[in-house]
């Protein structure tokens, strides 16, 4: 989720929004805009653009250039689309109807369609396609009602909404005030001379060059900002807040990283959060304590979805390793069957492709040329096309006809990572919801891996808690030239991906094996210089994995083992063990895939490579 900056003071806001709307380019985004005003001004201007901030500044400069007014009050967005293609229509700032307020946001508003019906009833109108524009019609629907106290309006608004948000809206009838909040999403204060002038950014990058007075708004806070008095901080029922002023020093290069050296270690990381957004609004547990997926896709074609008797995963990279799990999920939940193609190769086949067939289409960019190409072809034999994409709008969105968004904000590291585990919750609840819709799951079994599907992210953050352990087992092994990865069952795309994600980043040989494949080749490749990694987490097939290391072993191979929590078996084998939480089988990949990730990403470190732009590769494969 993208970059939010704001500006009270008495200097020109423009300059200052679009630069910071600059030093938060990175975090990746496909529009922005600012919104502005000044003492004496009626209206608030607004200016947007789609693509990058500088299509945005040409614009503002353009129009300001000619105006001599003085605007000191502002607000400005960069956009990562979760509803509504990336369009300058949906670009924020967005305005209320009544022209009193401007809002940027950042985050999800989860219950957004039906407050937007509610505000229909009241008359409201709609320019855009984005929940944001439903929050800042709320806040004005109780500013008009409680005498134009925003900060109150805010408060009555976010006491309304579901979801995650940062927020900052200005009003034109008291240019000096701007009111901030959030919930599951940051957001920073910098505080100037004597409270003379504020500024507001996602993280303190935009802010460190004025002031290194900041406060840290937290979960569930409000900021009343006024011009030459101190924020006045304050909880979702209006009762005040401490105000807790930091002294901060920063290096604004590994800001930007969110504090890691790298944006891939910052994506490791930020997986169990953005786990919870790819599931935010789609797992609902109601007060009897049962859960429900909801998926607007299954609503919209639950008849093709649930008649299908043939799925077809296109893929290319990391996003076939998720079909390959997608296509165990819906076989063992559905009793449907699943192919999954490597796209770049379906896409040249003469496939055979009925049309009640459907065509899943992975991609974490939405643009890669091969997975475009194949859902094409089988677009024009009639399948139905469903999309799991990160980036909305997006080529392969557009294509698809129906699809879940994954939600898990900007990749910007080369190896995907959190993309995968996104690409994969958003599998496993499509399956759940088929399974629950044709009734090939029973209820009881349902419930249990709705429960603990939710409990994966903090799982997530136990296994990211061994980090270091990690870092230190990594050592061991720069000196490699090749590496075997293993496993079986759900394991054994998470053994193909953990593979990936070393070659592409530490340039070193790996290939992911089926463990019992071993036999049939691979094992006269094992001597004392080749390190095997086994992921031998407790399930039906464990006992087979042991003899598959036990093979190994006795060839001298170097074996680090991913196992449950509180194997002791595997410790007599393996020369390093990391140990992942127990869960159910079908949810092993969300937690064995990590330490594969902080391997390979420790073993490239040391290597001293580009972890976040590996030679010869690019983020979206935009070519045949
Ligand atoms: C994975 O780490 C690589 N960056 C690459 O294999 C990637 O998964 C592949 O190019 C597919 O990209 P997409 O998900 O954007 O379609
Ligand atoms: N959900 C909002 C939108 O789609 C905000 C997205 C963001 O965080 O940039 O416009």
């Amino acid at each position: 989720m993208c970059g939010i900056v704001g500006y009270v003071g008495h200097k020109e806001a423009a300059p200052i929004l679009l630069k910071g709307l600059h030093q938060l380019e990175y975090r990746g985004y496909d529009s922005a805009g600012v919104a502005l005003t000044g003492e004496g001004l009626s209206s608030i201007s607004v200016f947007k653009a789609k693509g990058k901030v500088a299509n945005l500044e040409e614009k503002v400069n353009a129009a300001l250039g000619k105006s001599g007014q003085m605007l000191t009050t502002g607000i400005g967005h960069t956009r990562w689309a979760t509803h509504g293609e990336p369009s300058e229509v949906n670009a924020h700032p967005h305005l209320s109807m009544s022209g009193d307020l401007a809002l940027v946001h950042n985050g999800i508003i989860e219950n957004y369609q039906l407050l937007k019906e509610q505000l229909s009833g009241h008359g409201y109108e709609f320019k855009s396609e984005t929940d944001t524009e439903v929050l800042v019609q709320l806040i004005d629907y109780f500013y008009q009602k409680n005498g134009k106290n925003l900060a109150k309006a805010v408060s009555q608004a976010l006491n309304k909404v579901i979801g995650a948000y940062a927020i900052v809206v200005m009003e034109r009838n008291d240019p000096g005030h701007l009111v901030a909040a959030r919930k599951a999403s940051p957001l920073v204060i910098g505080i100037g001379e004597e409270n003379s002038e504020f500024f507001i950014g996602s993280d303190a990058s935009p802010l460190v060059e004025y002031t290194h007075k900041v406060v840290y708004l937290e979960d569930e806070q409000i900021a009343d900002i006024r011009m030459g008095e101190d924020v006045e901080i304050m909880n979702l029922d209006e009762t005040s807040a401490d105000l807790n002023i930091k002294d901060v020093d920063f290096d604004i290069s590994a800001l930007s990283k969110g504090g890691y050296p790298h944006f891939m270690l910052k994506e490791i990381f930020e997986q169990p959060h953005c786990i919870k957004n790819s599931m935010r609004g789609r797992i609902i547990q109601h007060e009897n304590g049962l859960y429900e997926i909801k998926l607007s896709a299954l609503t919209n074609f639950k008849a093709k979805l649930i008649r299908a008797r043939h799925v077809i995963i296109v893929a290319c990279g990391t996003s076939w390793h998720a079909g390959l799990i997608g296509k165990q999920l819906i076989e063992e939940m559905c009793r449907i069957s699943v192919d999954v193609e490597y796209a770049s190769e379906f896409r040249y086949r003469k496939p055979v492709i009925d049309k009640d067939d459907v065509v899943i289409a992975i991609s974490q960019s939405g643009e890669t040329a091969d997975t475009l190409a194949a859902i094409q072809l089988a677009k024009e034999q009639g399948a139905l096309i469903f999309g799991i994409v990160n980036s909305v709008g997006s080529s392969i969105a557009r294509e698809s006809d129906t699809g879940i968004y994954i939600h898990v904000g900007p990749e910007i590291g080369v190896a995907s990572t959190k993309a995968f585990t996104g690409q994969v919750t958003v599998l496993t609840m499509l399956s759940l919801a088929i399974a629950n819709a044709i009734g090939s799951m029973g209820e009881e079994e349902f419930q249990r891996t709705c429960e603990e599907l939710v409990r994966i992210p903090q799982k997530m953050e136990k296994v990211l808690g061994q980090n270091e352990t990690i870092e230190r087992m990594s050592n061991k092994f720069t000196y490699a030239k090749n590496f075997l990865y293993l496993g079986r069952g759900y394991n054994y795309p998470v053994a193909l991906e953990g593979a990936l994600k070393l070659k592409e980043i530490s340039y070193i040989h790996a290939e992911g094996y089926p463990a019992a494949e071993m036999k049939h080749g691979p094992i006269a490749l094992v001597d004392e210089e080749m390190p095997i990694v086994c992921i031998a987490t407790h399930h039906h097939l464990y006992h087979k994995i042991i003899s598959n290391m036990q093979e190994v072993k006795s060839r001298k191979g170097r074996i680090l083992a991913i196992v449950t929590e509180g194997d002791e078996e595997v410790k007599a084998i393996a020369e390093d063990v990391i140990e992942v939480p127990a869960t159910q089988n079908c949810l092993v990949p969300l937690l064995s895939v990590l330490p594969m990730q902080m391997l390979a990403y420790h073993v490239a470190v040391k290597k001293g490579l580009n972890v976040d732009m590996p030679r010869n590769l690019a983020k979206s494969v935009t070519v045949e």
